[in-house]
């Protein structure tokens, strides 16, 4: 499915979010804070936008790396970063659920709309921390939903009406990807549930912060 839109997917990003994912990927790089020297990892990083965002606020001295098991997003990603001259971002392709790298290697650990995609939410959170340094930050960048009634009336038609129709005229796909977005984004545990989960897979403070009126919350735990 991700193969598909691949082609499409940064231009449908920022035409349905209406340039506002931009804002919530620098939001989530200033609120992750310092990675204390160490490198930074971004998993299911897609067409590499939140992982250039990373390199972009810290010194060249901190390697970035971003990860994906898509092929297509990644080569988009490498495309990206040699046109942007960000030569020392490393894309990778890798499973978030079994990540190549050993046990507490990296200051900061994000994944931006990605872990509601991985298979079992539980295991990919595992994996996250384990490759996260003790006292290093887990991010998580999620879609959810308004809490206020008639805002999350309206957000819900757009999302699940409006949405699916443009995504799927603009990003011809077999497999309804821009369908699924609405329907993973209901059934993904959201704002206290998904702290649980959090402290859970070993994280400290989980704290929740709310991102144009809740339509995206980044999740941030201490390992
Ligand atoms: C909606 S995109 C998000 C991309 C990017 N993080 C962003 O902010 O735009 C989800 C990405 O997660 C990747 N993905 C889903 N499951 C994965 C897994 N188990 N391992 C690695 N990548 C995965 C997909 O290939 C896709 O590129």
């Amino acid at each position: 499915m991700f193969a598909e839109i691949a082609p499409r997917y940064d231009l449908l990003n920022h035409l349905l979010s209406m340039g506002i994912d931009i804002r919530w990927r620098n939001r989530t790089v200033r609120l992750a804070g310092d990675p204390a020297g160490q490198p930074i990892l971004d998993v299911c990083c897609g067409t590499g936008d939140l992982a250039l965002a990373f390199r972009r606020e810290h010194p060249a001295a901190v390697g970035v790396i971003g990860a994906d098991f898509c092929r297509p997003m990644l080569a988009i990603a490498k495309r990206k970063a040699a046109r942007l001259k960000q030569a020392s971002v490393y894309f990778i392709e890798a499973d978030a659920l079994h990540l190549p790298f050993p046990d507490n290697t990296f200051g900061l650990v994000s994944v931006a709309f990605g872990l509601r995609n991985v298979s079992d939410t539980d295991a990919g959170l595992r994996e996250l921390t384990r490759v996260c340094i003790p006292g290093g930050r887990v991010l998580v960048l999620e879609f959810t939903l308004p809490r206020i009634p008639l805002l999350a009336q309206l957000y819900r038609w757009y999302f699940h009406r409006i949405l699916p129709r443009i995504g799927q005229a603009l990003a011809r796909n077999r497999q309804s990807a821009y369908n699924y977005l609405p329907a993973s984004v209901e059934e993904f545990p959201q704002g206290e549930a998904f702290l649980q989960r959090m402290a859970a897979a070993g994280l400290r403070q989980p704290k929740a912060f709310s991102m144009t009126f809740g339509i995206a919350t980044l999740y941030c735990g201490i390992k």
